[in-house]
């Protein structure tokens, strides 16, 4: 893992959050690679899960989330983990993380055993929405502009006027002198970052259904952040406090549960694969009932191996009509779908696939990591760090090197092959140290095709040769020799 952490840092694809001030623990920030890579998954997540199918429709909701959807959907009484305190060395753990020695429970850091009772520790962040009260916030008043948005006008005086945050639960604008909320001031104001991405859909579940005329069985995506005050993160990003979830909500008739259980568990195996991870170090783990939440028929966690061991990479619930019941009975507002066949109006059941965006960037990183030889300038054999990422997910797709960087025809023959592949793909051009050591440099970070411009392509050696180049494969280091025009379809239809 060390090396995979090292490479992440040197060559730009996870960053610790807040470095220069320290960081914070559990949040990471993406770096130019790092973000396409990031973005090339969720691109392809989306292709295949909405794109290109006819029964899958898109949302983005909003992160903050009013408490009257997270009470609803049982967060805000149960979405805990058991915490333990090491009263030795003041380690806050998991219950779960505890090691077990002789049947003893020690703390994993100081191997302590004076350890708290376990007690539930709610893993949402709360925070308030519209303006506070200066004197517990430290803050200043906003008051609402005459087109009723808040701005920084200054602190308001006691009499001022300022936007209530009840706005958010009751969909209504109330005003009030600041007098009367100081004294609400309070519960209305609360909300929380949403814990998954999921409950905005079922929120939206009839707005949806309204607009988009889908029949049943039909699913809502969504990606987004989620946010979790994780007790222990750890796993560079695999257990992170703010990370992104890609959620598909399918939904369908009760008796037709189980079979699309079934159905997405194969479709997201096979989504894996698809982008480069090895069936083999894929698990399907059928998550016991004891361990499945009480609404759950049936769930599956799709597992990888990673370097510190078997992880959840994605679960696969299916979770009946407990949501879409529960919103309908906190909100009041009905969420029965309505069939014209059999005019019979009825809660549609759902079987969730939720994947976690970092989780799958980790693993894509972990299983492309590798080392192998590959003889360097003077062809003396090296060891050569190579990140195998599957081309479809690859930040850079290809690089493009005129051979010799002080020749000008070489040079602009480079940068019009460049132009001619950048409206297609994410190509990077290099002209600097000598062609070996960029061919390295770019197996690092796994640009899985290199361009160069030689001689021949010239014609210099051979007129037959005019307008072709070299494409070198990263992997088997093999190179073709292919005609310039030829090069957007060739490349397109292997990065795809
Ligand atoms: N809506 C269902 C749900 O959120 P979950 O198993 O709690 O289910 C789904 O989360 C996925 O989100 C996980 O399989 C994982 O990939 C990702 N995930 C959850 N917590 C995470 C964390 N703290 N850091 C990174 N990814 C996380």
């Amino acid at each position: 893992m060390e090396k995979i952490v090292s490479l992440c840092k040197r060559r730009g694809f996870i960053f610790q959050s807040s470095e220069i001030y320290g960081g914070l623990n559990g949040l990471w920030d993406y770096g130019p690679l790092g973000v396409e890579l990031k973005r090339n998954l969720k691109n392809y997540w989306w292709r295949v899960l909405v794109h290109e199918r006819d029964d899958v429709v898109g949302m983005d909701g909003s992160i903050l989330t009013p408490p009257a959807v997270l009470e609803a959907s049982g967060h805000v009484k149960g979405f805990s983990d058991p915490m333990v305190d090491c009263r030795s060395c003041k380690a806050r753990l998991r219950s779960d993380q505890l090691v077990e020695k002789r049947g003893v429970k020690q703390c994993p850091v100081c191997g302590g055993r004076d350890l708290t009772e376990a007690r539930p520790f709610n893993l949402m962040f709360k925070t308030r929405v519209g303006p506070v009260d200066p004197r517990w916030s430290g803050g200043a008043m906003f008051p609402v502009s005459a087109a009723g948005a808040t701005g920084p006008a200054g602190p308001v005086s006691s009499q001022a006027e300022f936007r209530d945050t009840r706005t958010l639960t009751a969909g209504t604008t109330i005003i009030h002198d600041s007098a009367s909320v100081l004294g609400a001031e309070d519960e209305t104001a609360i909300a929380y970052l949403r814990p998954e991405t999921a409950q905005s859909i079922f929120v939206q579940f009839k707005n949806i259904l309204e607009v988009s005329r889908k029949k049943l069985p039909f699913g809502i995506a969504q990606i987004g952040k989620a946010f979790r005050n994780e007790i222990n993160p750890r796993n560079f990003t695999f257990r992170s406090r703010e990370f992104e979830q890609m959620e598909l909500e399918y939904f369908c008739r009760a008796e037709d549960g189980m079979k699309w259980l079934e159905y997405w568990k194969d479709e997201r195996i096979r989504f894996y694969e698809n982008i480069g991870i090895a069936r083999d170090k894929l698990h399907v783990l059928t998550v016991p009932d004891e361990a499945r939440a009480f609404y759950s028929k049936g769930t599956y966690d799709i597992e990888y191996d990673f370097p510190f061991g078997r992880q959840e990479l994605e679960g696969v619930a299916y979770r009946t009509d407990y949501d879409l019941l529960q919103h309908q009975k906190a909100s009041g507002k009905s969420l029965e779908y309505f069939d014209e066949e059999t005019k019979q109006r009825f809660i549609p059941h759902v079987v969730e696939p939720s994947a976690g965006v970092d989780r799958t960037v980790l693993a894509l990183i972990c299983e492309a990591y590798s080392e192998d030889e590959a003889p360097d300038e003077k062809g003396k054999m090296e060891t050569r760090v190579v990140l195998r990422l599957h081309p479809r997910v690859a930040p850079i797709k290809c690089a493009v090197f005129p051979l010799l960087k002080n020749k000008q025809p070489l040079v602009a023959k480079a940068k019009e092959i460049v132009d001619l592949l950048r409206p297609h793909m994410f190509v990077f051009y290099d002209e600097s140290g000598a062609i070996g050591r960029r061919y390295r440099r770019q197996d690092e970070i796994g640009t899985p095709f290199g361009v160069t411009v030689d001689f021949e392509t010239l014609g210099e050696k051979d007129p037959a040769l005019r307008e072709t180049v070299t494409l070198r494969e990263r992997d088997s280091m093999k190179q073709e020799r292919v005609a310039i025009k030829d090069l957007p379809s060739i490349l397109i239809s292997r990065i795809r």
